[in-house]
């Protein structure tokens, strides 16, 4: 495959696609950058670049998909239904895949890469684990051969786990806790997330196989918020641990203490309860990289000083920053209390 193909990237308007882009581009990839809302995709920092075409699509419309399909080597499945589909996204996530296998079969594509969930045993997994695991195997029975990649919270700013974690710590001196707080997850950098996907498009032997990816530490959700707490360089939070919190309730929670929705909110509490740890580890042989721990992926993900800076050389560096930060087009929600009142500030600074 030549590293100068054309590849579709499949939710480009999201947290993980919009990043990929850039980190494509840099690559001297050609991308297909695809999302329903045109809108959005224009929103994006690289939606000028000459490598770059702008196309909606809904993944729900097979034909649609099939026409977007065309002329590209590969595709990047980085789509769910959670925002879009609300209680239903497990059925709309089944039809998308099944379009998607469907599409891929008749456009010629060589290879499907898709980031997934990492979590195995479907009788324990959670709805939402379930349906990531699912839309795997759908992808994976078609002709095309799918690279699968599983993992579990994706540490950065704009990526939802993540902003969920920064709300509830930053405006809460209390925090309530589930059972789940003993949990083990195996959280990953955005930064090493992008890497791996890039590196799978541009190995041949990563077709066809399934990979768990994750950071070099495996931690506890209270561990995590712990790391998070001395990031943040937050006062002491007291974290009290309730074991009758049921997910539905959690989510209630959230979605009083946070911007984010209960409906967004429940399927991912729900998947709190499943340890998230990567039990294959073929992926660091095939494509080495240096892993970031937790505490600098957090640590990378809060750098308002760097940001700062940032914005004041963004006119003359290029409109991307690094992909742990907030994005151009990113959702209002993301970035925090903090971000979003130096962001004023920067606009008062700029406009007064
Ligand atoms: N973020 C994490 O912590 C994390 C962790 C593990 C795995 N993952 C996996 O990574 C992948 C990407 O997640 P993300 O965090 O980037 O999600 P995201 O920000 O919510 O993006 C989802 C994307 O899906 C698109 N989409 C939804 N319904 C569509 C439809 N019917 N047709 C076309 N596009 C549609 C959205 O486009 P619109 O703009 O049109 O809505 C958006 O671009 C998912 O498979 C997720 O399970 C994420």
């Amino acid at each position: 495959m030549s590293t100068h193909g054309r590849v579709l990237v499949l939710g480009a308007s999201g947290y993980v696609g919009s990043r990929l882009v850039v980190r494509l581009l840099s690559r001297g990839w050609r991308v297909r950058a695809a999302g329903r809302s045109l809108k959005k995709l224009q929103d994006r920092p690289w939606s000028r670049h000459p490598s770059v075409e702008l196309v909606s699509t809904d993944v729900l419309n097979r034909e649609a998909l099939r026409k977007t399909s065309t002329d590209c080597s590969a595709a990047y499945y980085l789509v769910h239904s959670l925002e879009s589909a609300g209680g239903n996204y497990a059925e709309a996530d089944r039809q998308a895949a099944r379009n998607m296998i469907e599409a891929a079969g008749h456009s010629g594509l060589e290879r499907i890469i898709y980031l997934g969930g990492l979590g195995e045993d479907p009788e324990h997994l959670s709805q939402h684990l379930r349906s990531r695991a699912e839309v795997g195997h759908i992808l994976g029975a078609g002709q095309v051969p799918v690279t699968t990649l599983r993992a579990a919270m994706i540490i950065g700013s704009g990526s939802i786990s993540f902003e969920i974690v920064r709300y509830l710590m930053d405006r809460l001196p209390v925090m309530i806790t589930p059972r789940w707080l003993e949990t083990l997850s195996q959280p990953i950098a955005i930064r090493n997330v992008l890497e791996y996907l890039q590196g799978c498009l541009e190995n041949p032997a990563t077709a066809g196989q399934t990979y768990d990816i994750g950071g070099p530490d495996t931690v506890s959700y209270r561990g995590l918020l712990r790391v998070y707490e001395e990031e943040a360089r937050l006062r002491h939070r007291w974290i009290v641990k309730v074991p009758v919190l049921t997910p539905r309730l959690s989510a209630y929670w959230i979605d009083l203490v946070t911007p984010i929705s209960a409906s967004i909110a429940f399927p991912l509490a729900e998947g709190l309860r499943n340890e998230m740890v990567c039990l294959d580890h073929r992926i660091r042989e095939e494509i080495p990289l240096d892993l970031i721990d937790c505490r600098q992926a957090i640590r990378l993900a809060l750098d308002e000083g760097q940001y700062a800076l940032w914005k004041d050389r963004s006119r003359r560096e290029g409109p991307s920053p690094p992909a742990e930060w907030i994005y151009p087009g990113d959702p209002s929600w993301a970035g925090g209390d903090k971000r979003r009142r130096l962001d004023r500030w920067l606009h008062s600074q700029n406009s007064g």
